[in-house]
């Protein structure tokens, strides 16, 4: 019976066609973040934001999951059965890992198809394109915005993981550069407690040095192989 907590980041939808952050010279799909993923950046123009995560959203209306979440909702289904358990507490908001039928997932930066209301804060699913004139199904103040943490906002679930980390028996980090906290910082709470720590990723992290072990390629082809090994242990 084992405990696993799994990192994951943009390495992980890279391949279901999903731009990482820091690949292409800095800009993200063409955008420097802080013109689109900032509290300041949304004051300053709301609607060039909201045409943003207009695109991302039609972009993952398309995008598929890959073998690597499809590997991982295998895993988390397996180590059940086992008696144990699996949290995937991942950096990405895309919906792939729920996709490919995981279960017992945290967000840490949000989730790409649900927004909130900034007047009465009700949270809702939308797929949809989104204007600041939209107004707020429960409410009608054209109050909505993404409900995506953005830089300078503080990540979610984090007393969860925190708890998650503790009990853990594995840390496994796939597809993250190691450069945003406090997601880059596990693997030293993991490591503090003398767990295995495993970084999949294609090239060495930011802190790739930190991990007890590590293995590079794509996540496709890299996660399948090390599910089907840790559950051939
Ligand atoms: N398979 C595995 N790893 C990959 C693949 C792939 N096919 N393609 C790219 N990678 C790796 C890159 O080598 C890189 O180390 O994925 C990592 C992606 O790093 P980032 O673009 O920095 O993404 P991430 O670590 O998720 O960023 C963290 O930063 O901007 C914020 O909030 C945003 O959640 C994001 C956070």
């Amino acid at each position: 019976m084992k405990n696993y907590v799994i990192l994951s980041g943009a390495g992980l939808s890279a391949e279901s066609g999903l731009a990482t952050f820091r690949d292409s010279g800095g800009l993200w799909e063409g955008h420097d973040p802080m013109t689109v993923a900032t509290p300041e950046a949304f004051a300053r123009d709301p609607d060039l934001v909201q045409r943003f995560y207009n695109q991302r959203r039609a972009g993952l209306l398309n995008a598929k999951p890959n073998a690597a979440h499809k590997a991982l909702a295998q895993f988390e289904q397996a180590i059940a059965t086992k008696g144990g358990a699996v949290l995937l507490v991942t950096q990405n908001v895309d919906d792939l890992l729920e996709r490919a039928g995981a279960k017992n997932i945290l967000h840490m930066h949000g989730e790409l198809f649900k927004i909130r209301c900034t007047n009465c804060h009700t949270h809702f699913t939308w797929k949809q394109a989104l204007s600041s004139q939209t107004p707020c199904p429960e409410c009608q103040a054209p109050a909505l915005r993404p409900a995506i943490v953005w830089f300078g906002e503080m990540p979610l679930h984090m007393e969860k993981i925190e708890q998650a980390l503790q009990r853990a028996d594995a840390f496994i980090s796939i597809g993250t550069s190691g450069s945003v906290y406090p997601a880059a910082g596990f693997v030293e709470i993991a490591r503090a407690r003398n767990i295995p720590c495993i970084e999949l990723n294609l090239a060495p992290s930011d802190n790739h040095y930190v991990f007890t072990k590590t293995i590079y390629g794509p996540a496709s082809k890299t996660v399948p192989r090390w599910v089907a090994e840790e559950l051939n242990q």
